[in-house]
């Protein structure tokens, strides 16, 4: 039952919902004038019946989803109506569609961007796949590239690349439809590494070109930005959960020990005192069976850790490569997800991966301490998309003329290919 009180009308509100494969956490803030966020409830529930950031098990997920949302409201006092939800599965795709249209050296109005703009959402092939987000990127103006604001120019010809994210649509039609029937409708969703870029990142980063990799339970999403966006992404079906089984096995214990294992004593470095230092392992059979838990050195638990993480970084790596990140424009490399929180674990992969590598904490006055750790980066940015009123082109109505389709041959087609081949 609900009995909170509805928003009132005149107050907008935004409301993040993060279906992790680990946990469900929901936010509902209050954006400000000044685009600042007022946080008035957060919530989090164990995500049941989530794979790898698929849906696998409607109801379970169904439930997780409906708890973690209730929480949040009763803090807030508030009930929701709608979610910006968060996408981390795989098979989601970044790609670039230029248009152009004909102005006839006259002054751009408002309306000559609409009308190309119109013209752009219907020249965006998802080549079977479901939009995410189609975002203006940069004009280009008779050949000048990189303008952001075109209107008040003399033209003859305007361009405009536009910013595609797709995802494979079955497992995006089920998260849609798990959220929906708990009850709540879906504002968008929104590609993961959209949001933790948002979250934490800074505006100088994302332009100069840095990877952020999101070490989930179940997932690890590497992505890259350059000129102020997201360029590639790829998502590996792994992450932190991995980690907590190879434990689980090679002491012969539960998860939930392996889990607290591992966060309590795991660590990414090895030191010399770690063959000194003793771990008690509480073993499969519980101590009423008379089974007396048995000890490890916590150079074996860092052993088994290592071995995970370093078939994981070297995927990561691959990964960044595939996307280009190299060379000058690869300098920076930021970590998030809960899975960063192990210890050692920027000092590792600066090791592993050559790079200057930090960690990335969701930067927001006002978060509750439990929900200002790296595994809220998704939450947070979710949140701060859901207030910053992003233009997508399918926002838009009408469509244009004159039309003249091209490759992704714009600047922002060049800039990934510079980015890809230069370095
Ligand atoms: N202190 C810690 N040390 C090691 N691992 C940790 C620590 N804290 C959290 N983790 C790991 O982080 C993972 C959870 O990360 P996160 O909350 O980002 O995942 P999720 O959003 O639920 O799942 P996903 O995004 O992969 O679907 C778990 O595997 C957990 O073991
Ligand atoms: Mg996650």
């Amino acid at each position: 039952m609900r009995t909170r009180l509805p928003p009132p009308q005149n107050r907008k509100l935004v409301t993040a919902l993060d279906v992790g494969s680990s946990k469900i956490s929901a936010l509902i803030a209050e954006p400000g004038e000044d685009g600042s966020l007022r946080i008035l409830g957060t919530g989090q529930r164990e995500s049941r019946g989530v794979r790898s950031g698929f849906i696998a098990d409607m109801e379970k997920a169904e439930g997780s989803i409906r708890e973690a949302v209730e929480q949040a409201e009763r803090i807030a006092g508030i009930n929701i109506d709608d979610v910006f939800v968060g996408y981390s599965a795989g098979g989601v795709s970044s790609t670039v569609a230029s248009v152009e249209v004909a102005i006839g050296g006259r002054r751009i109005e408002k309306g000559d961007i609409e009308a190309l703009l119109g013209v752009g959402k219907e020249s965006i092939e998802p080549d079977g796949k479901m939009v995410l987000h189609a975002m203006p990127a940069f004009y280009t103006l008779d050949g000048m590239t990189g303008v952001k604001q075109p209107v008040g120019l003399h033209a003859d010809r305007m361009a405009v690349d536009i910013h595609v994210i797709a995802a494979e649509p079955s497992p995006v039609r089920n998260l849609d439809l798990c959220v929906r029937s708990a009850h709540l409708g879906v504002q968008a969703i929104v590609a993961a590494p959209v949001a933790a870029g948002k979250a934490c990142l800074t505006e100088e980063e994302r332009e100069l070109g840095v990877a952020l990799i999101e070490l989930g339970a179940g997932v690890t999403n590497v992505s890259v930005f350059a000129g102020g966006m997201l360029v590639g992404l790829k998502s590996l079906p792994s992450g932190g959960i991995d980690i907590t089984d190879d434990i689980a096995s090679a002491f012969g214990t539960r998860r939930a020990e392996a889990e607290r294992i591992k966060c309590f004593y795991g660590s990414a470095m090895t030191s010399p005192r770690d063959n000194h230092d003793m771990i008690d392992v509480n073993p499969l059979a519980s101590a009423e069976e008379g089974v007396e838990p048995s000890r490890a050195s916590r150079a074996q638990l860092i052993a088994v850790i290592r071995q995970r993480l370093e078939h994981l970084m070297g995927e990561i790596a691959a990964a960044l490569k595939e996307l280009g990140f190299s060379g000058p424009f690869g300098r920076q490399i930021v970590l998030t997800g809960g899975g960063s929180e192990l210890k050692g674990m920027a000092d590792y992969a600066q090791g592993v991966l050559g790079r200057a590598v930090r960690i990335g904490r969701p930067r927001l006055p006002g978060l509750p301490e439990a929900h200002s750790g790296p595994a809220f980066a998704t939450l947070v940015g979710l949140a701060q998309f859901a207030a910053s009123d992003e233009l997508d082109i399918r926002a838009i109505g009408g469509t244009g003329s004159a039309v003249q389709k091209q490759d992704a041959s714009g600047l922002f087609g060049r800039l990934i290919s510079a980015f890809r081949s230069q370095y």
